[in-house]
């Protein structure tokens, strides 16, 4: 089977419930509050992990406490680690999120994250990357050794998933190194001016998407489940499992680690996306990012 090489982030996640976002000035009483493994790099590394797939992760953390537990926790759900630089000048990447009525809110301090340079990016590829694996990547690490990484793996023969989260714009040459692109609807709209509400603004995000050179885009929608059309232009609807809804951090990152999964398992796309999304709604229903994701037979249960 070909392996799933993330390159991506790591951050520990500090993450409260409040009833309500507050004021300017204002100080609210929170309730559970937890630290927890994140980063949507390595929540997605985890979640192919536990969903069956040979995975090496590529980032870097500080050498300090968080890194070492986030690094250990990986290790742990069966993520190889050998390519997690631990740097002694930049501290571990780490997210500030505010849980609200099921939505959350999340400020970033990247640290460890931006610290990977497009060189070391390219060697690390170059040395463990082989034709047909798959590699995944988001946007919270250096954008220029993001856009690196597409551009070599997708030279080398792998087959690449981009998730452009955080979005911003990038250069139209990196779209022909995207075999599957998977954003949400904010995201959709950052990446191509359609704000994806209903199918046939789907089709037409996926449509403009697939002109600027991607291959197969899948649209997450929440509740209202998820959208693809493949590279042969087929389309699939896929609705969203039943839930109850804890904590939606890392949710999407489930998902995508199960189309990462799902890719090097042989599954069709709509195969993958169904396994997404029963896994990501086993993933809402917890607390945390990691903590949360499902192993495949905790989704081989749910059907
Ligand atoms: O996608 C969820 C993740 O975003 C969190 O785990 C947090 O670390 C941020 O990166």
């Amino acid at each position: 089977m070909p392996k799933v090489i993330v390159f991506g982030s790591m951050n520990m996640d500090l993450s409260i419930d409040a009833p309500r976002v507050p004021a300017a000035g204002e100080t609210l009483a929170g309730s559970g509050f937890i630290t927890s493994a994140g980063g949507k790099g390595a929540n997605q590394a985890v979640a192919a992990a536990r969903l069956g797939a040979d995975v090496r992760m590529l980032a870097a953390v500080g050498a300090d406490a968080f890194g070492d537990e986030l690094t250990a926790g990986l290790r742990e759900a069966g993520v190889d680690t050998v390519g997690v630089r631990r740097l002694g000048n930049v501290s571990t990447g780490t997210a500030v999120i505010l849980r609200t009525s099921g939505e959350n809110r999340i400020v970033l301090h990247a640290g460890a994250n931006h610290a990977l340079t497009a060189a070391d990016t390219d060697a690390d590829l170059r040395r463990i990357g082989e034709k047909n694996d798959v590699l995944v990547t988001q946007g919270e690490c250096d954008p220029v050794a993001t856009e690196l990484a597409l551009h070599v793996a997708h030279e080398l023969g792998l087959y690449t998933i981009f998730n452009p989260a955080p979005a911003r714009p990038v250069p139209d040459d990196l779209w022909p190194c995207v075999d599957l692109v998977c954003l949400n609807e904010t995201e959709c709209q950052v990446m191509c001016g359609v704000l994806p509400e209903d199918d046939a603004s789907c089709l037409e995000a996926a449509r403009r998407l697939r002109e600027l050179g991607a291959g197969t885009v899948v649209i997450t929608l929440g509740a209202s489940g998820s959208f693809g059309l493949g590279a042969d232009d087929r389309l699939i609807r896929v609705p969203a499992a039943p839930t109850t809804v804890v904590d939606t951090t890392g949710a999407g990152d489930t998902f995508i680690g199960a189309l990462a999964a799902g890719h090097v398992r042989g599954l069709s796309l709509s195969e993958s996306m169904s396994l997404g999304a029963l896994a990501a709604a086993l993933a809402v229903s917890r607390l945390g990012a990691q903590p949360s994701i499902p192993t495949a037979k905790e989704v081989e249960a749910l059907r």
